[in-house]
């Protein structure tokens, strides 16, 4: 390619980040100069209205399809978020030998095969830097400089909105509902919220950061998601006098046990140690911390979303592609995807883990050697059992967990619900 003649690029949607995109390349003193070379030819918006950014008019268009197949434009980048028409739109894009850039973490977590497929044969790059952590680099340091070590965990808070609410519900001692309807207010959590708060975002995530981390494909559906709404006040109180945070955590690790290749993968609250590097990760902040070899932990923080935060990953992904293409390079792999086998997902039965759980029980003699004795009867070792308070001859009681057996801690469970000293168990947390 020819960069004494700019790269033309396409933007697909003028909401925050689309125009974030666009102020970053229509200002472009003081940045990396070859961002001078690439040029906005077309920009796809729903409705043509009002805007907050100075475009050419003859620029805008609502036929998205004409910008995909637009013999002029080298470059799409995909802001319309959802899955439709933006899944087809890139495989249109793809089909007529554009490289895309996306920040579509729903399309490229389902769809990331046909996608990468379909780019692969075509010799064009899909990048995704803004699909993850806004506006953290962690998508190509997984690809490039972290991808000489062997990677054996990549987990993080990749979500702001849960991050925000349970800072929140640590900071004031309140309960999930209002502070979800105040943050709704605030602009901070969206009108529907469910993406976000049951965990489906955060998956989308690190489905993404997995298959880089690991090297191979991995089938979403299968990761595990428990989202934040069972979260209580009460379980954080708890949760701090036992010194820990409770964080929702994205993980996707080897197991320490032989599991044949295949990788833990889950997203649910957990109890975070308070000295642990992600415990004090708070508000709408996002950090990823990936532990490789011979690396050893490495943590990347900051604004997780954002109109500056994620145009600033989706323009880095657009020079990324501008100096390979000005290097004259056809394929660089550092940028391409590459792997192309399946990782298999540890069933959540078979995942060993800590766990915290929190019971009602009747104040009779013998009741805490009963729960010792039916855990012990399934192999599940006991970190500690503290009694937390009593009211009207009940017991709360709290068992944290050695590293156990999920299935065996369930079928434990499962025995113990049968008790008739148990009256309620209002709460089961995972430990990190
Ligand atoms: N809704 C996401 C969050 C931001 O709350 O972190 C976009 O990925």
């Amino acid at each position: 390619m020819d960069l004494t003649a700019a790269l033309k690029v396409g933007i697909l949607g003028l909401g925050t980040v689309g125009t974030g995109v666009a102020k970053i390349l229509l200002d472009t003193e003081g940045r990396h100069p070859l961002l001078k070379e690439i040029e906005i030819v077309q920009v796809g918006v729903r409705s043509q209205k009002p805007r907050n950014i100075s475009l050419p008019t003859h620029l805008y268009t609502t036929d998205l399809p004409s910008i995909v197949t637009n013999p002029d434009i080298d470059i799409i980048i995909e802001v319309i978020g959802g899955l439709e028409p933006a899944r087809t739109l890139i495989l249109q894009a793809i089909d007529s030998g554009k490289h895309v850039i996306t920040a579509n973490k729903a399309v490229i977590s389902r769809y990331g095969e046909e996608i990468y497929e379909a780019a692969n044969a075509k010799g064009v790059y899909v990048m995704t830097e803004a699909a993850v952590g806004g506006g953290i680099p962690i998508i190509t340091p997984l690809k490039q400089a972290l991808s000489v070590n062997r990677i054996q965990a990549v987990m993080g808070i990749i979500n702001g909105t849960t991050n925000y609410i349970l800072t929140r519900m640590q900071t004031e001692g309140g309960d999930f509902e209002p502070i979800l309807a105040d943050a709704q207010a605030l602009g901070y959590a969206e009108a529907d919220p469910t993406a976000d708060v049951d965990g489906l975002d955060a998956a989308d995530k690190i489905a993404i950061l997995a298959a880089l981390a690991f090297g191979g494909r991995i089938d979403r559906e299968k990761i595990y998601c428990e989202g934040i709404r069972n979260v209580s006040a009460a379980d954080i109180t708890y949760a701090e006098n036992l010194g820990f945070v409770i964080k929702l955590l994205a993980i996707a690790k080897l197991p320490n046990e032989d599991n044949a290749g295949r990788i833990q993968a889950r997203v649910h609250p957990t109890l975070v140690p308070i000295d642990h590097p992600l415990a004090n990760v708070n508000g709408v902040n996002n950090a990823v911390l990936v532990e490789g070899d011979p690396i050893g932990q490495v943590m990347f923080y900051g604004p997780g979303a954002g109109e500056g935060p994620t145009a600033s990953a989706v323009v880095s992904d657009l020079l990324s592609i501008a100096a390979t293409l000005a290097n004259g390079q056809t394929l660089n792999p550092l940028l391409a995807c590459s792997h192309s086998h399946r990782l298999d997902i540890v069933p959540n039965n078979e995942v060993v883990t800590r766990l915290y759980v929190r019971l009602l029980v009747k104040d009779t003699p013998g009741v805490i050697g009963k729960l010792g004795t039916c855990f012990g009867n399934h192999s599940v070792s006991l970190e500690s059992i503290v009694q937390i308070g009593i009211q009207n001859g009940l017991v709360e009681l709290v068992v944290v967990t050695h590293e156990v057996q999920e299935g065996a801690f369930q079928k434990a469970l499962a025995e113990i619900r049968q008790f008739p000293e148990v009256q309620d168990i209002p709460s089961l947390l995972h430990v990190l």
